[in-house]
């Protein structure tokens, strides 16, 4: 009968369990020198090896010239513990026999002697579930077991065993085995297997298993069902639900380019070839994670979790982020992640989630905003420009000290850039109209608003601190205007903001917050309101100052 591959290749002696040296070094030194212990516990993530190397250890204790670090996986009695049959090698599942009779029962054969072999050994599955009274049934046993009694306790929740017991366990917490293993291990499986698969496509296989090595190979015994003996990376991918390469590129456009309207047409494509949302999140939230990772730790990291040719082209398009810039998108993506876990309305949520993405990268550091704050001699840096064509200029700022703005209004701003020059409004009126012709009356409003000015072949736009949000967002749309305007592209630029409208009209500092809420009728608001930093912070984020307190109210 067909076996699959994950149970026909299970490891029979400690040299071919991959990975997990810790725990195969203390035991063939416990097997060396005759220490065994008679309660282990091996924790970790599933299909890591636990119950392999619990039978190794039973196999090692039972072996004919035993106990040995080196037992013979032909010997009568290894045969017989892989094959299950063997009767002093007891596996119990816990998830089925947790209840207190079943430990009873336990408790009972404990005390005869092993039927045949040196050892009885309890393998108990899935230890974690069993029940509170069921462990403490078994606690008397572990504390004074018989001579001839081992327990390995297997589970994937070494948080749920008891203290009481894990303390009179050795514990070993198994490790999720690295991709570059892994692979190996599935190369060599696809050797004895006559099966000829490419890198990639192993890749493909192991990478699907997260670091499971039996999660792996199940993929590979998948994918060997669906394409026979020829394994190609295109068609393993695809069999996951991976995501195309050319998928990925029009994600990497949309956000490097700032296109929210490329980024939907993405989503709409992946809902029309059927993809499943969270998985397809999972993958995208892969890759930025490699390349965040191979922006810090370089393109040739081991913790890169991809293929040689995914590693490649991801290496070619790094230079286009930051390090923040990908540690912001890998956090966006894990909380879509979350929350498309919990959602019926999946298609909504990754569309604003992969919007985000295209948003994100218009942020600049807050670090970095704050800093210029206190270092810029006054100039208040303009609100972060997209990584695309906009460029904003510093946007007009007051130059007080703070000590005059303490006693005095801030001066009204210079703005920064030449008055417009003649005609530039006409140029504003044909903007606006040919952007409300192509249906874009919001950023036609807010050109009207601003001033326009055109210089050779660029054209600059100062807008309203009201309108600078919208006119950013729509910039390609402009751009594609005046393109039709001039019959050439300009070089478009977002200037500062237009004149008058940075610092408050009549000149009271007060003014600069039109919405402030603070009351401004005591000497400490209207000193508070009037300081240049407070002033520059509520220009810069747009804001209202809603409560001034004095401190020295509260110092005791
Ligand atoms: N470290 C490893 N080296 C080689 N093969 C492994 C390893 N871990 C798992 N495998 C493969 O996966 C199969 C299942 O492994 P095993 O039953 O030991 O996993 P487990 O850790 O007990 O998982 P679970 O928590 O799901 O019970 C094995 O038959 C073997 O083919
Ligand atoms: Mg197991």
């Amino acid at each position: 009968m067909y076996q699959v591959i994950a149970r026909k290749y299970r490891p029979q002696t400690f040299d071919e369990v991959v990975n997990q040296e810790h725990v195969k070094r203390t035991l063939r030194n416990a097997l060396d020198r005759g220490r065994v212990a008679h309660g282990y516990i091996f924790s970790g993530p599933r299909g890591t090896g636990k119950t392999t190397m619990a039978r190794i250890l039973a196999m090692a204790l039972n072996c004919e010239d035993g106990p040995t670090s080196k037992p013979d996986p032909q010997s009568l009695v290894c045969r017989e513990i892989a094959a299950g049959s063997a009767l002093d090698v007891i596996e119990i599942d816990a998830a089925s026999n947790r209840r207190i009779d079943d430990i009873r029962e336990l408790r009972e054969s404990v005390k005869y002697r092993p039927a045949r072999d040196r050892y009885k050994v309890f393998i108990i599955d899935e230890a974690h579930q069993i029940t509170n009274d069921a462990f403490n049934a078994l606690l008397k046993t572990l504390e004074e077991p018989p001579e001839w009694v081992v327990f390995v306790l297997c589970t994937t929740e070494p948080q749920s065993i008891p203290a009481t017991i894990a303390s009179r366990c050795q514990s070993f917490a198994f490790r999720t085995v690295d991709l570059e293993q892994v692979i190996a291990h599935l190369r060599s499986i696809c050797e004895r297997e006559g099966v000829e698969a490419d890198d990639d496509a192993l890749t493909a296989a192991a990478l699907a298993g997260d670091g499971s090595i039996r999660d792996s190979l199940s993929t590979l015994d998948q994918a060997i069902a669906a394409f026979g003996n020829k394994l190609e990376a295109r068609e393993v991918r695809g069999l996951l639900g991976a995501i195309p390469s050319e998928i990925i590129d029009r994600i990497l456009e949309a956000v490097c380019g700032n296109d929210p309207a490329g980024m939907l047409a993405v989503v709409d494509d992946l809902f029309r070839e059927g993809r499943h949302p969270q998985h397809f999140c999972g993958e995208l939230t892969r890759y930025f994670r490699n390349l965040m990772v191979m922006k810090v730790a370089g393109a040739d990291s081991r913790l890169v979790t991809a293929g040689e040719r995914e590693r490649q082209s991801a290496a070619r398009r790094l230079e286009r982020f930051s390090s923040e810039d990908l540690t912001r998108y890998v956090q966006l993506l894990l909380t879509l992640y979350q929350d498309l876990q919990q959602t019926t309305q999946s298609r909504f949520l990754l569309e604003i989630g992969l919007l985000k993405l295209v948003y994100a990268g218009r942020l600049q550091p807050i670090e970095k905003i704050l800093g210029s704050l206190a270092g810029n001699g006054g100039q208040v840096p303009a609100l972060p420009a997209g990584s695309g064509s906009a460029s904003a200029g510093p946007r007009a700022a007051a130059q007080a000290s703070p000590a005059s703005a303490a006693a005095e209004p801030a001066p009204r701003p210079q703005p920064a850039a030449a008055p417009p020059a003649p005609g530039a409004d006409s140029l504003k009126s044909r903007l606006a109209k040919t952007l409300k012709d192509s249906g874009h009356d919001f950023i036609a409003d807010a050109v009207l608003a601003g001033e326009v000015e055109q210089r050779g072949g660029a054209v600059e736009i100062r807008p309203t601190a009201e309108h600078r949000t919208v006119l950013e967002f729509g910039l390609r749309d402009i751009e594609t205007s005046l393109e039709k305007l001039l019959g050439s592209k300009p070089d478009v630029k977002l200037g500062s903001n237009a004149a008058g409208d940075a610092a408050p009209p009549n000149g009271s500092p007060a003014a600069a917050a039109p919405e402030a809420e603070a009351k401004q009728d005591d000497a400490v608001s209207r000193r508070a309101l009037a300081d240049p930093v407070v002033q520059k912070f509520q220009r810069l984020f747009e804001g209202r100052v809603r409560q001034v307190r004095d401190l020295r109210e509260y110092t005791p």
